[in-house]
C-alpha cells in the first residue's frame, strides 16, 4: 500500500533472509570447524548432514516457501507461477529432510544406538511425516486442476494453519535437537562441557537465536494481512462478456484508491488471465 508499509515489509525480507543466511553459515561452520565434518561413514561425519540439510531445508527454504506469495514484486506473475515455486521449493525440503533422516538413523544403526526414544525425534518425525501430507495435500488440490473452486477455499485456512504449526514445530525440533547434541558432544570431549561455556557452545546458542529470529520474521510477513497478494477475481460463473462482471463497483474502487494503482492493475492482469485459463478449461486459480 503506502511506501512506508512496503519499507517495513522489505526490512523484515531483509532481517529474515540476514538470520536465515547466518543460520546456514552458523551450522556449516559448527559442523565443519567444530565437529567431525562431512562424510557418509556410519559415524559423526555422517551425522553432521543431519543438523546441516535440516537447518538449511526444514527452517530456511522452507521459510522461504512460505513467503514467497507475499513479495509485492510478484504480483505481476500468474498465481500458477507463484504455486509451482511454493511447490517446488516445498518438495526440496521435503527430499531434504529424508536424506537428513536417512542419515541420522544410519548413524544410529552403525553405532548401535536406539532409535526414535527423545522428544526430539518423536516431535520432529511428526513434523516431517505431516509435512508429506501437507505437500500431497497441497499438490493434489491447489496445483492440479482437477479439485473444485468450493474445496480449495474450503481447505486453505487449513492449509495456511498446518503450514505454519509445521513449520513452528520444525523451529522448536531443531532448538531441542541442538541443545541435546551440545550436551552429548560437550560432556564427552575432555574438560568441556556445556556448563562451562566453551566457545562452540557460546557459537552454537547464537545458531539457536538466528533460527527462532528468522522464524520470527517470517511469521510476522505471513500474518499481516495487508502484506498478502491481491485476490485473483474468481467469479462463480463467468458471465458472457468475459468476465467484466459488476464494472461499476469494480471501478468505483479503482478511482477510490490511487495509491493502490498497482494492486489494481494486477487485478485487471488478473482477471484477463483468468479468462484465459477459464477459455482453457481451468476453473480456478485459487
Ligand atoms: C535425532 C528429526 C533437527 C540433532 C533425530 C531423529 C529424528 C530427528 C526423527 C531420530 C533419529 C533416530 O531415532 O534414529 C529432526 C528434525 C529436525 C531435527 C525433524 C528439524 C526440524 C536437528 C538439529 C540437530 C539435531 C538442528 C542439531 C544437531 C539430533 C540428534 C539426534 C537426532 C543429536 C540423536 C538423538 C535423538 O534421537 O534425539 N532427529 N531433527 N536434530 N537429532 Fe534431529
Ligand atoms: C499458502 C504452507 C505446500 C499451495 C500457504 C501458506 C502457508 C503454506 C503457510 C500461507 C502463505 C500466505 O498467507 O502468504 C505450505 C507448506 C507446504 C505447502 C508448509 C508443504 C509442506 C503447498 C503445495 C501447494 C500449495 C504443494 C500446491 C500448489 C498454496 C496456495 C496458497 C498457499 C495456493 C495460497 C496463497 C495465497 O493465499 O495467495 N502455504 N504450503 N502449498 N499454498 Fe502452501
Amino acid at each position: 500500500r503506502s511506501m512506508r508499509d512496503y519499507g517495513c515489509f522489505v526490512f523484515c525480507l531483509l532481517a529474515a533472509l540476514l538470520a536465515g543466511f547466518l543460520s546456514f553459515l552458523f551450522v556449516l561452520v559448527w559442523v565443519l570447524h567444530w565437529r567431525e565434518g562431512l562424510g557418509w561413514d556410519g559415524a559423526s561425519a555422517e551425522f553432521n548432514w543431519h543438523p546441516l540439510l535440516i537447518v538449511t531445508g526444514f527452517v530456511v527454504l522452507q521459510g522461504s516457501a512460505i513467503v514467497v506469495y507475499r513479495l509485492p514484486w510478484t504480483w505481476r506473475c500468474s498465481k500458477f507461477l507463484m504455486k509451482c515455486i511454493h511447490a517446488g521449493l516445498h518438495l526440496t525440503v521435503l527430499i531434504l529432510a529424508i536424506v537428513s533422516l536417512v542419515a541420522v538413523f544410519d548413524f544410529h544403526n552403525t553405532q548401535n544406538i536406539p532409535n526414535m526414544y527423545s522428544m526430539h525425534s518423536w516431535t520432529g518425525l511428526t513434523a516431517v511425516v505431516l509435512y508429506g501430507v501437507q505437500v500431497l495435500i497441497g499438490l493434489l488440490v491447489y496445483l492440479f486442476p482437477f479439485a473444485p473452486v468450493t474445496l480449495r477455499a474450503t481447505l486453505l485456512p487449513f492449509h495456511v494453519f498446518s503450514g505454519l504449526l509445521i513449520f513452528g514445530a520444525g523451529i522448536a525440533t531443531a532448538l531441542m535437537g541442538i541443545t541435546e547434541k551440545l550436551i552429548f558432544a560437550l560432556s564427552r570431549s575432555y574438560n568441556q562441557s556445556y556448563s562451562q561455556s566453551p566457545p562452540e557452545a557460546l557459537f552454537v546458542n547464537f545458531l539457536g537465536a538466528f533460527i527462532l529470529i528468522f522464524g520470527a520474521f517470517v511469521f510476522w510477513m505471513v500474518t499481516q494481512p495487508q502484506w498478502k497478494r491481491p485476490q485473483e477475481q474468481v467469479p462463480k460463473t463467468l458471465p458472457p462478456n468475459g468476465g467484466r462482471a459488476s464494472g461499476a463497483e469494480e471501478r468505483g474502487e479503482m478511482s477510490a484508491d490511487p495509491e493502490n494503482s498497482e494492486i489494481e492493475y494486477n487485478r485487471e492482469a488478473a482477471r484477463k488471465r483468468y479468462v484465459i485459463l477459464d477459455e482453457a478449461g481451468q476453473r480456478s486459480t485459487m
